[in-house]
Parts: structure tokens; sequence; C-alpha cells
């Protein structure tokens, strides 16, 4: 029989995403060298970043999108350096990727690992299991708006930040949220907007909502507005299964949904281009973390989750599963790093991961 290669774009980009991509293509060979060379992965890596902007003043190739585009996946670290303007390099880079190849949902699980302690008294001994369902394409990350420097003179300078929304927009993803829920064990879409103090965006949201549910009778839905639903993660995360949301109120709460499940460095999260004309990025949700870089402590959890969904977009399910049962295998076993309690290095918890596969 032939042996499968993937071709796997690897961008660690900056801070701790050096050290996150190397742990998560560290297992991944792991897992390739234990398929008795069922398959393996070519693996490709881009030095894109600040310190790429520093030489060329670019945080990637004018070209780079063409040459992403032969990868079967994108393994990506996290961007972001105080050398650079946060919204230069997240733009130059991330959003460049997820926009420019139509990576329109962006998947967040939260669930407890074991052993990991939430920082939430209540929430330890409380069912949490939700993913959060994000629009990945327009809204508030639309990039739409411009700074007028002059016009009303000094110190009087005007800025405008539009947030785009699509009926096609809004649809596609809405559709996914509900799909996804139907595979679940709770069969429940939560939907999330600002609708009372946003009138046509987001209004046009709920009523795609309100469309798109009805062709799901099998399916719960509650629409809550994102104040309150900040507050329903911290007191009833029990009562959610897919989370659904813009861009930006998906973005604030997926982080506060990882906080609740015990740190920030165990999330991950899946870019999609559902419909497979570009490739996908698999990368974790936390940033470059810069107070904790270089130091060989960062959680590797999110990026190695993250490398578990790639499997899975791969077709390589029982890959991914067994790596999702390495990962609760390793928390189990109180091998975590500072952020969740524990002494353990990057290293230890990567290698741990590795001998529970
Ligand atoms: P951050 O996510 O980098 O860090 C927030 C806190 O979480 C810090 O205390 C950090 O130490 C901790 N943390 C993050 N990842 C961790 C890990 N793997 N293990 C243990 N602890 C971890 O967010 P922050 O500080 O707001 O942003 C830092 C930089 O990252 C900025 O330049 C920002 O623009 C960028 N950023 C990039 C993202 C991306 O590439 N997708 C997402 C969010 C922020
Ligand atoms: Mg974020």
């Amino acid at each position: 029989t032939s042996q499968r290669r993937f071709r796997i774009a690897a961008i660690p980009a900056d801070g701790v995403g050096a050290e996150v991509v190397a742990a998560g293509r560290t297992v991944l060979d792991a897992l390739a060298a234990a398929s008795g060379g069922a398959f393996a992965f070519d693996w490709t890596e881009f030095p894109w970043g600040s310190d790429y902007y520093a030489e060329h003043g670019v945080m990637m190739p004018d070209d780079g999108l063409a040459t992403l585009q032969d990868f079967e996946a994108i393994y990506f670290g996290a961007v972001g350096w105080p050398t650079v303007p946060d919204h230069i390099s997240l733009w130059g880079l991330r959003l460049r990727i997820c926009q420019g190849f139509d990576q329109w949902a962006n998947v967040r699980p939260v669930h407890f690992l074991p052993g990991v302690v939430s920082p939430l008294r209540k929430a330890d001994d409380t069912e949490l299991d939700w993913v959060v369902v994000r629009e990945n394409s327009e809204g508030e990350y639309a990039g739409l708006g411009g700074r007028n420097l002059s016009a009303r003179g000094a110190g009087g300078e005007v800025a405008v930040q539009s947030a785009l929304f699509t009926e096609v927009g809004c649809e596609r993803i809405i559709r996914f949220a509900f799909e996804l829920a139907r595979t679940r064990a709770r069969k429940k879409v939560s939907s999330v907007t600002k609708s009372n103090a946003q009138q046509y965006g987001m209004v046009l949201w709920d009523d795609t909502f309100r469309r798109v549910a009805s062709d799901y009778p099998d399916v719960e839905t509650e629409s809550v507005l994102v104040d309150a639903m900040s507050a329903k993660f911290v007191l009833h995360p029990e009562d959610l299964s897919v989370v659904v949301a813009s861009n930006l109120n998906a973005d604030i709460l997926s982080d506060l949904g990882s906080a609740l499940a015990g740190s920030l460095g165990l999330a991950a999260s899946a870019n999609l281009n559902p419909e497979r004309r570009y490739p996908s990025m698999f990368e974790p949700v936390h940033g470059s973390a810069p107070d904790i870089a270089g130091r060989g402590v960062c959680n590797p959890i999110g990026a190695v989750g993250s490398a578990a969904f790639m499997l899975d977009h791969l077709g390589l399910h029982d890959e991914a599963a067994r790596l999702g049962k390495a990962i609760e295998a390793t928390t189990g076993a109180g091998v975590m790093t500072p952020d969740v309690g524990g002494t353990a290095t990057t290293a230890d918890v990567t290698q741990a991961i590795i001998d529970h596969l």
C-alpha cells in the first residue's frame, strides 16, 4: 500500500508561536512515525512574522497566499510582538490568510480536561462542554472605515470603523452551527448579537438566525445579547452547546470560555474554508504571549489540540481521537505547565502526550 503524504505549511510567527508549533510538529511526526508508514507529513516552514517585518517591511511576501494555496493545510502559531503595532501584524498575516482564503468558520471548543481546575470554584462541578462558532470573514473585522486626520483641525481627528453583515455571510455560519449541533449530544444553538444597540447588521443576523432555525426543528435555539451571554458563560455553562456569534463577539467570548476551562493556553481552534477551495488553518486561540515567550514554559495543549483538528480535516479521524485521548491522559496524570498550576515545561508536556499516544 502506498503512503499518504500531507503537505503542511507551518507558520510559527511570533513569541510562543514558535514554541507551540514546534511542540505540535513533534507530536504529529511521532504519530506519523507510529503509523507504520501509512502516512507522513511534508512540512514547509515559513519565517513570516514580526522579525520578517523588521527586515522586509511586510509580515509576509506579496505572493504569500499564492504560495500557501498549494498546501493541504496551514499550521499557525501566533502573531504579534511589541516591535510592530498589533493592527499591522494581525492584518498583515493572520487576518490576511483567514480572509484571503475565505476561512469563514472559526471553530473553538471549550471543555474541561481531566485534572485541570477552573479558576471559578462554581464551574468545577458544573458541566462545561461547548463550541464557539465564530464568523470569520466579515462583521466587525471587515476592515471598513478610515481616519481623517485633518477634517476638524488639531486634536479633532475622526475615525470610522464599520461592521459588514451580509445575508450570505450570516446564513452560512449559522447553518454551519446548526449542522454542528446535530452531531452533538446536546442539540442546541445559542445565537449571540447586540441587536438592541446595533440595529442594522445584527438585526439582519437575528432575522437570518430565525429563518435558518426553522429548517432545524430538532435543534433547540436561543438568542442572547452578548453582555448577557458573558454572564451566562460564568453562571450557566451547562446550558450551552453550540454558541454562534460574529467575529468580534466570538473572539471575546472564546477567550472567556477558555479561561473558564482553566487557561487560554488550552484552547484549540480551526479556521475552516468548508468548501475546501482554499487550505484551512489550524491555530491555538491564544496570542504570542510576550510575557512568557522564550522560557520554555508555555502550554502547548492549545496548539496540539489544534493539530488534532487538522488530523480530522485531513481525514485521519482515528488519529485525531487518539491525540485527544493522549492530551486528556497527560493532564489527568498531572503533567501541566504553570498556567494551569503545574511545574512541567513545554517539552515535558509534549513528551508526555507522545508517551500517551
Ligand atoms: P495572549 O493570548 O498572547 O496572552 C494573554 C495571557 O495568556 C498572557 O498572560 C499569556 O502569558 C497567557 N498565555 C497565552 N498563551 C499561553 C500559553 N500557550 N501558555 C500559557 N499561557 C499563555 O494575548 P495578549 O497578551 O493580549 O497579546 C499578545 C500579542 O498576541 C499581541 O501582539 C496580540 O495582538 C497578539 N495576538 C495574536 C493572536 C493570534 O495570532 N491569533 C490572538 C490574540 C492576540
Ligand atoms: Mg482572540
